[in-house]
């Protein structure tokens, strides 16, 4: 059975409008996906003929799509900072969110590069693949406790050149670590325990608990975090933290009592505090 391009788009179109933000984009990428036809091509060819294998692999993906799971968990890929990262497995799906603290680093170190960054948490390593990416004179070591999620930040970094300034070490947080940094940051697991089985489906099906869960409260990563970090930065060096919703004062305020300085903030595109900077004279 054949099938033109412009009919499937159109069905799978509508079929996305409730799931999708831009339907018609989130279709068309899929084809891309699957017939490795771009979106020029796409226009320029509207009458284009699936085969019947390319027709129903695009259909199975559609399901996937209308059952809520992400389009970059089935492409197993995420653009983050302008890179192009995998995410298969039980890595993190990094969040436009996170690109804030990018943001609140590069302002606040302003002509200050560092030579050492420390990323907690690392994931897909988004956070230290684009700390790399601007700071080429930089080396970076990103730690995670899951063996899967260090493969996928070793495989991005080799794919962006970057492997031979980052390092990816199996860890529980900072334990064992004797190393010191001129700057640590991280998107730690922020999600209160009770609040999990509340997440969407789209978090809750398909990104691993152990990236999410922060405790009881939400904040028992901050508190390990800046309980320690001070013991791995230089002189002068820098914490920089990503936030969960409503977490900002309550961590502002953990750092505070551990002698902490706060060295500047920032809100996310929907106005919410995401990202702290800290220093300390410890
Ligand atoms: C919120 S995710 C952040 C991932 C990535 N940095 C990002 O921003 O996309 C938190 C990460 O912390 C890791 N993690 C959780 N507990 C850990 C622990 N005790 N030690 C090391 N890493 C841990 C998870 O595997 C996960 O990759």
């Amino acid at each position: 059975m054949l099938l033109r391009l412009e009919d499937w788009l159109k069905d799978a179109t509508a079929a996305l409008s409730t799931v999708a933000e831009q339907p018609r984009a989130e279709a068309r990428r899929l084809i891309e996906y699957v017939c490795d036809w771009d979106t020029v091509h796409q226009i320029s060819e509207p009458g284009a003929l699936l085969t019947r294998e390319q027709f129903e692999i695009l259909n199975s993906l559609l399901a996937r799509r209308n059952a809520e799971e992400p389009l970059s968990r089935i492409l197993g890929r995420r653009e983050f900072w302008g890179l192009d990262l995998s995410i298969r497995g039980a890595t993190l799906d990094p969040r436009a969110d996170t690109e804030t603290l990018i943001e609140l680093v590069l302002d606040t170190l302003g002509s200050n590069p560092p030579e050492k960054i420390l990323d907690l948490g690392t994931g897909s390593g988004a956070i230290l693949l684009a700390l790399l990416s601007e700071y080429p004179a930089a080396q970076g070591l990103g730690i995670d406790q899951s063996a899967k999620t260090l493969d996928a930040a070793a495989t991005n970094a080799a794919a962006l050149g970057l492997a031979p300034r980052a390092q990816f070490a199996m860890g529980d947080w900072m334990n064992g670590l004797t190393e010191r940094f001129d700057l640590i940051v991280s998107n730690p697991p922020y999600i209160p325990t009770k609040d999990l089985r509340n997440l969407k489906r789209n978090v809750r099906a398909f990104d691993d608990t152990l990236a999410l869960d922060g405790g009881e409260d939400g904040l028992s990563f901050y508190r390990r975090t800046l309980e320690a970090a001070g013991n791995h930065l230089k002189p002068g060096g820098m914490l920089g933290l990503e936030l969960g919703i409503d977490q900002q004062a309550d961590v502002i305020e953990i750092a505070e009592a551990l002698g902490w300085t706060l060295a500047g903030q920032r809100t996310d595109l929907g106005g919410v505090p995401r990202a702290l900077v800290f220093v300390t004279d410890a």
